[in-house]
């Protein structure tokens, strides 16, 4: 194996925390529905931030980047290597691609606007972007809980507006629905299942709390403990264990 970067190609160090990224964030098969749909009849796809290939459709010719090796190596057997690079600087002529997808990645970039840049300029088809909509975060319940979470990620999401302005031509913005049970362990995945949080491992899955303050973290975290026990959470929005999906921030952008 090659060795790892100098230093990481975004925001979060994978090779430090990477690990045991897949035990908690497989791909939604409803989710993965909704993106596969949005590529159209493309045959040759581009995954850019691939990392252990979630949401690549198997019924295509899938070229996968990563330039994590911590995440490279969580790469399921039968799913293609990823090729070590960025997005920002992708190595492939223009219009090599039916079309691109980048998931739940875009926050990470160190030049967001050159890497969607870079996705158009490979693809001759549609260009997909699953990513959240950073105000929407904010009506998520974790908001009052741990607020300097959500303050993490709201600081790295770039708007909606944005990356449509910057992919240019027919944009649609899909509001993707959450299933209760959804399978990719992202924060609004549990809106349902409050607990999950007090797992280190679930929240280790997550960047957002990797990266925000330790203190705060665990302020969040004891608040929620005791209002789980005390049973306030359940009075606030208990309702929220059997609603089925969510609409909550999660985006998938689509640019033709
Ligand atoms: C939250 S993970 C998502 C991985 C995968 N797309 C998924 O949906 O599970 C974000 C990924 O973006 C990658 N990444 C960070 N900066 C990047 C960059 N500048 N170019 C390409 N990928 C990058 C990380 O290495 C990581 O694998």
């Amino acid at each position: 194996m090659a060795d790892a970067r100098q230093a990481p190609a975004g925001d979060f160090d994978y090779e430090a925390h990477g690990a045991g990224y897949i035990n908690r964030r497989q791909p939604d098969p409803r989710i993965a529905a909704i993106v596969h749909a949005a590529l159209g009849d493309a045959r040759t796809v581009i995954n850019v931030g691939a990392g252990a290939g979630s949401y690549e459709p198997l019924d295509r010719y899938v070229v996968a980047v990563e330039p994590s090796a911590a995440m490279r190596a969580q790469r399921p057997h039968h799913l293609a290597p990823a090729l070590d690079a960025t997005a920002e600087h992708l190595p492939f002529d223009d219009n090599s691609f039916d079309a691109a997808m980048a998931m739940i990645t875009i926050h990470q970039w160190s030049d967001v606007d050159a890497g969607l840049r870079e996705l158009r300029r490979v693809s001759r088809g549609p260009v997909a972007i699953l990513t959240f909509d950073a105000d929407a975060l904010l009506d998520f319940w974790m908001n009052e809980y741990a607020p300097e979470v959500t303050a993490t990620e709201r600081a790295r999401f770039p708007t909606i507006d944005h990356v449509a302005g910057v992919l240019g031509g027919e944009i649609e913005t899909i509001k993707v629905p959450i299933p209760i049970d959804c399978t990719d362990g992202f924060g609004e995945a549990y809106y349902a299942r409050p607990e999950a949080f007090l797992e280190a491992d679930v929240r280790a899955a997550q960047s957002g709390w990797v990266l925000t303050d330790p203190d705060a973290v665990a302020r969040g975290v004891a608040k929620l403990a005791d209002e789980l026990s005390s049973g306030r959470w359940d009075e606030r929005h208990g309702y929220l264990r059997s609603q089925p999906e969510r609409v909550g921030a999660v985006r998938l952008v689509v640019a033709r």
